[in-house]
């Protein structure tokens, strides 16, 4: 009888503790709103839709806002606040993040969206909004589609002072990578399967122009880029090329959530040093051909990691509330 009751106890700790990895993500779930907002999900869906139409800059600007906000205090929607006299806001660190205007649009426009809705006002938090627009994108663009974990509320702060030191830079090699995404509880291999964003979407000139110009010394143009693609790269940034000039950072299939990142990463076409790190470091290079050659395996290891990525340094309780201006404090 005894035994019987221990093994109940264990069965029972083992199960909780599968659903609920830490604290922080203990009170998420994935029917949050079941009794408070039952269409959440469809409205949010909508918007998101409907922005999409409007312009393709949605899908990508929307998953990198998450994962900003994530890295950055936490997934609470602090990315969104805009700054007033009194606060330089997160969105307007001086390194400049350079998020593109439609992801802000589009967390404002679903929440413009959920509120409209006289049941759902005021109950649905914008950080819960980012985390279903992303995956609404990723399956507008032909990514995967999931379910997520919702239930986060907002942040109370947002400061410009706080992104320091949070979010990874494009010329980092594999161990800065991969220590920065420890330390919000994600794997070498989370880190990798979500580098794979980067099969979407736009970079600046400058974020690479080093690696196509002057490398090193001995070597102007980065090794380890692909000859032919370093040249095409050097005809779209010219050196002295206007700031604004951004291009694909996924050459061949840009508007496509796939993995022709990691088949470009084998060939060379990896845009930041962040990115061909991953194929010219011989500890994550398996993982990159992997995945090159077996969409379902990265699809699962993507999913696996971006839920990851939204329990991070959620808000609960006193620590958060629900914003009725996504943009605005309080
Ligand atoms: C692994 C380390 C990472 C580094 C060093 C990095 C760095 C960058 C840089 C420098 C840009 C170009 C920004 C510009 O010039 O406008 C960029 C764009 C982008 N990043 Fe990352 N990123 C990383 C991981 C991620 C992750 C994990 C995601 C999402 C899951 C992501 C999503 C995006 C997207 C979608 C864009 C295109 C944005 C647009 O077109 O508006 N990145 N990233
Ligand atoms: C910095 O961000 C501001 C506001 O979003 C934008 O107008 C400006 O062009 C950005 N500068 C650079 C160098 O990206
Ligand atoms: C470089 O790119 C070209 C064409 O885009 C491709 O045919 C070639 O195999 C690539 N080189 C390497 C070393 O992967």
């Amino acid at each position: 009888m005894m035994v019987r009751f221990n093994a109940l106890v264990v069965i029972s700790l083992s199960l909780s503790l599968c659903f609920f990895p830490d604290t922080i993500s203990a009170q998420l779930r994935r029917n949050y709103y079941a009794n408070i907002c039952p269409n959440v999900e469809s409205i949010v869906r909508g918007a998101v839709q409907k922005k999409f139409q409007q312009t393709f800059v949605t899908v990508p600007a929307t998953l990198r806002l998450l994962f900003h906000d994530c890295f950055v205090q936490g997934c609470d929607a602090s990315v969104v606040v805009a700054s007033t006299s009194t606060n330089k806001a997160e969105k307007d660190h001086s390194d400049n993040l350079s998020l593109a205007g439609d992801g802000f649009d589009t967390v404002i426009k679903a929440k413009q969206a959920v509120d409209a809705v006289p049941g759902c006002r005021n109950k649905v938090s914008c950080a819960d909004i980012l985390v279903m627009a992303a995956r609404d994108v990723i399956a507008l663009s032909g990514g995967p589609s999931y379910a997520v974990e919702l239930g986060r509320l907002d942040g109370l702060s947002s400061k410009a002072s706080n992104v320091n030191g949070k979010l990874p830079q494009p010329t980092f090699n594999l161990n800065q990578l991969t220590s920065l995404f420890a330390s919000n509880g994600l794997s070498q291999t989370d880190m990798i399967a979500l580098s794979a964003a980067h099969t979407l979407g736009f970079s600046h000139c400058s974020r690479f122009a080093k690696r196509i110009y002057n490398f090193s010394p001995q070597n102007p143009i980065d090794p380890s880029l692909n000859k032919t693609y370093a040249t095409q790269l050097q005809g779209m940034c010219p050196q002295n090329v206007d700031q604004r000039i951004a291009i694909n950072m996924d050459p061949n299939t840009p508007r496509t959530f796939d993995n022709m990142y990691y088949k470009n990463l084998v060939q060379g076409k990896g845009l930041f040093t962040s990115d061909q790190v991953l194929f010219t470091d011989t500890s994550s290079q398996p993982t990159v051909r992997a995945w090159a050659s077996n969409s379902q395996a990265f699809q699962n290891a993507f999913v696996t990691a971006i839920t990851k990525l939204a329990r991070v340094g959620v808000k609960t309780g006193k620590n958060g509330n629900i914003r009725r201006d996504c943009a605005v404090l309080g």
